[in-house]
């Protein structure tokens, strides 16, 4: 079985959870986008939902394939989100961004009353390592850099990509990310940092696409 049909099959089992008049967070890359793609079905077969849209490029999807999308600002909570993540690890953290949509994503993630991830299994690890996605304001984004170097990054700047609010990108890359709560709230703390890719205690439930089906995982967490 190859990737993408492991990257279906986990989004399609995710949106048997999705029922008529449910806000749903539509979330961003090619695994969420099959996610969107079924939704788009459903509705057609005469399902009704909201999508907020965690990018522009899945807003842009979503209306094409019929699902109406509403303004976060109109609506006090979303019923379900599905999203994709670039790692997912053994407590079901994650790093995301791949797709630069993080700041959007984990607004969203906040405010649903349940955030599944769907994957395929690569993404699956023992110990982070994919490059951590940091969004920063353009002003001084130099400094910012300089700034996560000091706490052990190596940075670059992801070369012509400007996210949907107007911001720049910085790949992180690290050697161990032990503690990612702290982590994660230390670069926040950054001047000049709008958002990073860590999620921590964020996912609800996974799922996983795997050469043998479906994997499901709950988390054991609170919001
Ligand atoms: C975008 C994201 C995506 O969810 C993440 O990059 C995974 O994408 P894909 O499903 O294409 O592997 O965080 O910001």
């Amino acid at each position: 079985m190859d990737v993408e049909e492991m990257k279906r099959m986990a989004a399609y089992e995710a949106v048997k959870q999705v029922k008529d008049g449910m806000i749903i967070g539509l979330g961003t890359g090619s695994t969420a986008r099959y996610a969107i793609l079924r939704l788009g079905e459903m509705v057609r077969e005469g399902i009704e939902i909201i999508g907020i849209a965690t990018s522009k490029q899945s807003e842009k999807l979503a209306k094409k394939v019929g699902i109406k999308i509403a303004d976060l600002n109109d609506y006090e909570e979303i019923d379900l989100t599905i999203d994709g993540a670039d790692e997912i690890d053994k407590n079901l953290n994650l790093i995301k961004g791949g797709g630069g949509a993080l700041l959007r994503e984990k607004i969203v993630a906040t405010c649903s009353k349940k955030e599944i991830i769907i994957a395929d299994e690569r993404k699956i690890v023992n110990k982070f390592s994919f490059p951590l996605p940091v969004e920063v304001v353009k002003f001084g984004w130099k400094r910012t850099a300089d700034k996560l170097r000091k706490l052990g990054f190596e940075v670059e700047i992801r070369h012509g990509f400007v996210t949907d609010n107007g911001n720049y990108i910085l790949d992180c890359k690290y050697d161990g990310l032990e503690n990612a709560k702290e982590m994660e709230m230390e670069i926040n703390n950054l001047p000049g940092v709008v958002e990073n890719g860590l999620f921590v205690g964020l996912a609800d439930e996974i799922i996983i696409g795997t050469k043998d089906g479906v994997v499901k995982k709950v988390s054991m967490h609170n919001k």
